[in-house]
Parts: C-alpha cells; structure tokens; sequence
C-alpha cells in the first residue's frame, strides 16, 4: 500500500472474538480508521456480527479476509496459539497487523512474525494497549526522572475469576494459563520500569485442564532491583502497581485498562500527589498509534523487539516454574 496516497486505514476484524467490543468503537472513533470487514470460520456468524456491529464487509474464512484488496490492516484477536501463524501470513499477504497480547508463546514465533513483517515492509504490532496511554509514558518519566528516588521493587498483580469452564483461556492447546492472559501485563510493566531482567524465578498452580490457573514470580535485575508479581483466574478481580524506591513510591490502581476508576499517586514522606491525564481510552490510542506507525512512519510505543523480550521473560517464567529453580533470561 502507498501511504501517501491513502490518508484512512481500513481495517479487517479476524474473527468475531469478544475483545472485538473494545476496538470496534475505538476504530470509529479514531480519524484516520474505518472499520471495513470481519471475518469468521463460520460464514453465518461472519454474516450476523456484520449486520449486528453495522461492518460493511463478512468474509466467511480468515483467508478471505486476508485475500480482500481493499483491507489495509488485520486485527487479531484469536486464541493465543493462533497468533504467529495468523501475523505471520497476514504479513506475507502485505497486510499491517494488530495482534493481541501475547504476541506469540514462544520467542522462535516472535523471530518469525518480525522476519516476516521485516521482509513484507508492513507494520506488526502488539495490542498491549494500556501501554499506549499516555499516562504510561508520564508514569515512566517520572520514575526516570527520580520521582521516587532509586528504584527497589516493581510489583503487579492482575487477577480475576475466571468461571465459563469453556474458555479458551482454559485451553493449553490454545495457548491457555492466567501468565499468558493476565500475567503477560504485570510482566511487561515492570518491564517497562525496569528493563530487562538477569534472572526469574516462577511458581504454578495447575488448574485440572493442565493451564496454571495462578502464578507468582520474581525478576532480579543487575541494578539490585526487584519485580514481583501475581496473576489468577481463580482470585478476586486485583489490578494493581507499586513502585517502590528509596524516596516514595507510585501506586496505580487499575493500571491495565485505564478508566475513570483508574487512580495513580505518587507518595513522598507526608506528601502525597495525583497524577491525572484524562482523554480517550487506551484502545484510541492503540489504533491511532498503529495509523500514525503506517501512514507517518511513526515509531511505537512497544516494539516488536519489546514484545518478544516481554515473550522471552514469560516463556522462562514458565520453565523457571516447571523446573522449580530461577532460570537467567538469555539476551536476544
Ligand atoms: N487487550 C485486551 O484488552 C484484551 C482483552 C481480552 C482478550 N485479549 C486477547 O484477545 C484474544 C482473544 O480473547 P477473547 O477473550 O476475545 O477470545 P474469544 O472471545 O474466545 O474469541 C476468540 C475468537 O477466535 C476465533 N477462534 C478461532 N479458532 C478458535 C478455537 N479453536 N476456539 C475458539 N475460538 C477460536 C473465534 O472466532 P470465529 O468463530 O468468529 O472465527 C473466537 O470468537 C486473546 O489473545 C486475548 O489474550 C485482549
């Protein structure tokens, strides 16, 4: 696609997925998007979401979907098995790409999703989407800047209870376990904060389908600081972040999918400070973000090179926990 000559981005739905609620209304709402086609593997239910979410497009195969000319980027939103396999052949059909968190499941895929988008010349990226709020950035200049002096610990939980017993989320075949869905955004904030990690250690509780329903682990950085998380399907809804440091600490309630419930404070001795940004949701600026990345040339705010780091932490978490001993973080 020449971007010069095409100011909108069409977009392309693979698959009638539930998170598809979410981007719907954030494509229509961004500027230079228009939503032009789902598709499913059933070609009745593509024919029904069309009509239900008013999309002028259903293609009843995910190949037809990304055989249509007039699409110029793909959301997908499968399940987390499916999602190199997807980016990857929608990137060889020239097509830029949106792919949901996790990225891929293990670090190999990510190297084949990045050749393939390399070799293509398309956009591929992930939608960890609160990480394209700017409040993340703010938080991130900050903490940089020595808002809470030198920092000791990074620590996320993100948790809720999990109850259709025919979630894909239960489903190790389908790349299922509360790391891989809730955990992966604990890990990429201290990430974020932090870096890369040297070493990680990881404990799972397995749920009767072979996922870890509940997972804890630690990250140790050369630096002396600490990460610290947790994830479950099984636990009450928890989505939380601290920072700590030698000087105060930052506090974020509700950090992975910003709203007006979403609080972030800075705490120094007696003081303490709100940090607010009001605007639209993450998912706006999740689809803004990959319009200004194909058609200004934009950088993003995660790289594929961030996602597959954020892939290889939790790729070794996994091993960490499966071997019951900490395990080194191998570089790129
Ligand atoms: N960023 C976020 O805020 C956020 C939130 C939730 C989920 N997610 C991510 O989005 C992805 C989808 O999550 P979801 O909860 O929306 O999933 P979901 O509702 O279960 O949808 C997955 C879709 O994949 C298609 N599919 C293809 N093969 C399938 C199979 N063997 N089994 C089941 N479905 C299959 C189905 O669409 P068709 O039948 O139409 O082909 C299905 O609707 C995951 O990667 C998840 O991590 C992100």
């Amino acid at each position: 696609m020449n971007a010069q000559d095409k100011p909108t981005l069409r977009w392309g739905l693979l698959s009638t997925a539930r998170i598809n609620r979410a981007l719907i209304p954030a494509i229509r709402q961004s500027k230079r998007s228009q939503l032009l086609a789902v598709a499913s593997r059933d070609r009745a239910r593509a024919d029904s979401y069309a009509r239900e979410w008013d999309i002028p497009r259903a293609h009843g195969s995910y190949q037809a979907l990304l055989d249509d000319p007039e699409v110029d980027v793909l959301y997908i939103p499968l399940p987390n098995s499916m999602h190199a396999e997807w980016t990857v052949r929608a990137a060889q059909a020239g097509k830029h790409v949106l792919c949901e968190k996790p990225l891929a499941l293990s670090t190999a895929e990510c190297d084949r999703i990045i050749a393939a988008a390399e070799q293509a010349g398309v956009v591929v990226a992930e939608a960890v989407m609160y990480l394209y709020h700017p409040l993340l950035r703010l938080v991130r200049q900050q903490v940089h800047n020595g808002a809470v002096g030198q920092v000791q610990l990074v620590r996320g939980s993100f948790s809720f209870p999990l109850e259709q017993p025919a979630n894909v989320r239960w489903r190790p075949d389908l790349g299922g376990g509360s790391l891989w869905d809730v955990g992966s955004y604990p890990v990429s904030f201290i990430r974020w904060i932090a870096g890369e990690p040297q070493e990680v250690f990881g404990w799972q509780i397995l749920s009767d389908s072979g996922v870890d329903e509940s997972f804890v682990g630690l990250l140790r950085y050369e630096s002396g600081t600490l990460g610290s998380f947790n994830c479950s399907f099984r636990q009450s809804v928890r989505t939380r972040v601290e920072i700590s440091g030698t000087e105060g600490r930052l506090v974020c309630t509700q950090p992975f999918r910003i709203d007006e419930t979403s609080t972030f404070h800075l705490f120094r001795g007696e003081q303490e400070e709100e940090i607010a940004l009001p605007g639209p949701d993450a998912y706006v600026y999740e689809v803004e973000a990959l319009a200004a990345a194909v058609l200004d040339g934009a950088e993003l705010p995660v790289p594929l090179s961030g996602s597959r780091a954020n892939v290889a932490v939790i790729e070794t978490l996994y091993r960490s926990a499966r071997e019951g001993l900490p395990q080194k973080i191998h570089p790129a």
